[in-house]
């Protein structure tokens, strides 16, 4: 079904609890009266900082039907609004807009039978909530979560992708690939340097082409456009409503 599109207005929240992951990441629970929403939304998250509210996009983690708004978050150095999010404690309040927007969603992907989830850093956020989707499982026969991150402490979220690949053990694969550190777990490099050197094919047995694979994207603006570049080369191309191509993309920053 085509993905609405919505107007969206703040409501109050109230914070359940603020995780710290690792050095810094964040995963914030929010109580609000949470309206419908499609894995892979967005919503807006509004803070008071300094003399001025400041406003910015963030994707929901939580499955469609869990009524607490999940939010994984990481700090950036001097970032306004993330190390605003940081300093939130049970209890505090926090406006959320509702309902939640976007097209990075299950239902504007493709026919194709295998999903490839690309991620870097918290880019991982909207797959959280897809893999507890039932639409997920009934909609592709493969799907290969690939998560791309600076160190081994950032692969967070195994209580959710462990207990998926065990439910789905034919269906699921998941795969980590550090920059910064060895990896024994994964690969050791960049998502992009897992396809081009041949390593993320071989190792799922699965090819990514333009007939098979349709592959969702997230992340900073440099892998996706390098993502995009390589799966050119395989005549791969941008999904649209009214020309069918593989590829979706949600650009973080
Ligand atoms: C549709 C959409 C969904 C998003 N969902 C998420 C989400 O689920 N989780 C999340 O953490 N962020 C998400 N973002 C990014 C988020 O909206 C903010 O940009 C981010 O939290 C930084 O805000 P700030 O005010 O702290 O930084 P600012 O003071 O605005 O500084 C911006 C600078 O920080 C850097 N930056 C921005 N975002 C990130 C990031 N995520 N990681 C590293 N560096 C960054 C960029 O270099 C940018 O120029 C999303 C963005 C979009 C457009
Ligand atoms: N990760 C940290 O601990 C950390 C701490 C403080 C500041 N920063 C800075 O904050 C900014 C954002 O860092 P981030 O870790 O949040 O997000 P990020 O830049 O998206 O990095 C997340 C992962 O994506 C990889 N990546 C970056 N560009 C890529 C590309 N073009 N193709 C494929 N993979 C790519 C990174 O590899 P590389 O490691 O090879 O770049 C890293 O493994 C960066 O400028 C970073 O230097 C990061």
């Amino acid at each position: 079904m085509p993905t609405p599109i919505t107007r969206s207005a703040f409501v109050d929240g109230t914070v359940l609890s603020n995780q710290r992951l690792s050095e810094r990441l964040y995963a914030l629970r929010i109580n609000l009266a949470l309206q419908p929403f499609r894995a892979g939304q967005f919503v807006r998250l509004q803070l008071p900082v300094g003399d001025d509210k400041v406003a910015k996009s963030y994707s929901l983690v939580n499955a469609p039907d869990d009524p607490v708004a999940e939010i994984f978050f990481n700090t950036v150095p001097d970032g306004r609004l993330s190390n605003a999010l940081a300093a939130l404690q049970a209890g505090d309040l926090i406006e959320v807009s509702q309902p939640a927007n976007g097209f990075f969603v299950l239902d504007e992907l493709p026919q194709k039978p295998e999903l490839w989830l690309v991620a870097t850093g918290t880019g991982l956020g909207p797959y959280l909530s897809m893999l507890r989707t039932a639409a997920i499982w009934q909609q592709f026969e493969r799907v290969v979560l690939v998560h791309g991150v600076a160190v081994r402490a950032e692969r967070v979220y195994q209580e959710i992708i462990q207990p998926a690949l065990a439910e789905h053990p034919e269906k699921l694969q998941s795969i980590s690939c550090v920059t910064q550190e060895d990896n024994p777990d994964g690969f050791q490099g960049r998502v992009t340097s897992a396809l081009s050197s041949g390593w993320l094919e071989q190792h799922t047995g699965l090819t990514l082409s333009s007939e098979k694979s349709a592959v969702m994207l997230c992340g900073n603006h440099a892998m996706i456009n390098d993502m995009k570049a390589l799966l050119k080369e395989r005549d791969m191309k941008k999904h649209l409503r009214h020309k069918a191509g593989n590829i979706v993309t949600e650009q973080y920053f």
